[in-house]
């Protein structure tokens, strides 16, 4: 709670892995009194410390993702089955390099080189490793998606609750690769009944007019916003996901890209693949990275993760300074 004490905006940047959260965002959300998060995944240890340690000016929390164990599933199967789109783009099979992304080098580095706040993502860090934080001085935070998850991470000793429902963009943060549907005022609600954490809200939320109702009823003590911050001037969102957010009607939440369920703009990929892809991070991520990475340098969306959130067409393209001002005129 102490962190969230100090925000003049009750308001988060979310962490958004793959580009969009960069430390210019982070960095100006905080400076006009919110908080900005960074993204630790899908990094190798230099790069995240090198994000980490550019923004020590000012106040900010780190997101890692939670490793998982192989789920078992068939991921050569998966491959043959979307070999036709690996040809269209010449792109090789992608091959997995770190399971755990690196986790327990960065859990280290976290606790060498402290910062004010980590959240987590797919999982609750145990207790162990929340103490370890607490004892640098490291506020904890835990994202979840049911009201069993909340258990398990208060049971943890974290400090706060993400709240993310499934409006959300991009990953769910659910700890077994679920999806959960309970809209996010029914979640919030129900987690409220649960645990007496702080909660901050996320999933669908595109300005302050949209939190206001949730801070005043008491529902969440702050928002994390993700989807509203894609296309400002400080995001690091590809030019071709930008237009997306306009330009497309309908998100929707699929495995077939990383092989965990993730919202994304509906695209050709996404329709034919949706349906027979299997639950396997970060297999597939891994596997379908040289193809997303084609399609994005050629400015082509059909093969692309576009991550968004349901308010998509309501991102706005201005700076995250102007928003966050705008903002706060309406949570007054
Ligand atoms: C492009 C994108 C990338 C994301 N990457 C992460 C991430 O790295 N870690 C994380 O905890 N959540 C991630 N999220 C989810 C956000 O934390 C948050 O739950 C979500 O953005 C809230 O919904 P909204 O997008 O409708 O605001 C991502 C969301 C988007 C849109």
């Amino acid at each position: 709670m102490r962190l969230l004490n100090e925000l003049t905006i009750p308001i988060i940047s979310a962490p958004m892995a793959g580009g969009p959260s960069t430390p210019e965002l982070a960095a100006a959300v905080s400076r006009a009194g919110g908080l900005g998060m960074l993204a630790g995944a899908l990094l190798d240890l230099d790069a995240f410390g090198a994000k980490v340690d550019s923004l020590r000016e000012v106040r900010f929390g780190v997101n890692l993702f939670l490793p998982d164990d192989p789920s078992g599933a068939d991921v050569d199967a998966y491959a043959d089955r979307i070999a036709p789109w690996l040809e269209k783009y010449d792109a090789p099979r992608g091959e997995l390099t770190r399971r755990d992304d690196y986790y327990p080098e960065k859990f280290r580095w976290l606790v060498q080189n402290p910062v004010p706040l980590v959240s987590s993502t797919f999982g609750t860090f145990d207790a162990a490793e929340v103490a370890a934080l607490h004892d640098v001085g490291t506020e904890v935070w835990c994202t979840v998606t049911s009201v069993s998850e909340a258990e398990e991470a208060e049971a943890s000793g974290v400090d706060a609750l993400i709240v993310q429902g499934p409006e959300a963009g991009g990953h769910r943060g659910s700890f077994d690769g679920s999806a959960p549907e309970e809209p996010l005022a029914e979640l919030l609600e129900a987690v409220r009944r649960a645990s007496a954490l702080p909660r901050i809200a996320a999933g669908g939320l595109m300005d302050g007019n949209d939190v206001a109702p949730l801070l005043k009823s008491g529902a969440a003590h702050a928002a994390q916003l993700g989807t509203a911050f894609l296309n400002t001037a400080e995001a690091g969102t590809r030019p071709v996901h930008r237009e997306q957010l306009t330009a497309t009607e309908e998100t929707a939440v699929t495995r077939a890209f990383s092989g965990r369920p993730a919202r994304g703009i509906v695209n050709e990929f996404m329709r034919d693949h949706s349906g027979d892809a299997p639950l396997a991070y970060p297999d597939l991520h891994y596997l379908t990275a040289p193809m997303r990475a084609k399609a994005g340098a050629a400015g082509d969306p059909s093969a692309l993760s576009m991550w968004a959130g349901t308010g998509h067409r309501r991102a706005r393209a201005a700076s995250a300074t102007d928003l966050m001002a705008e903002w706060a005129t309406q949570l007054q």
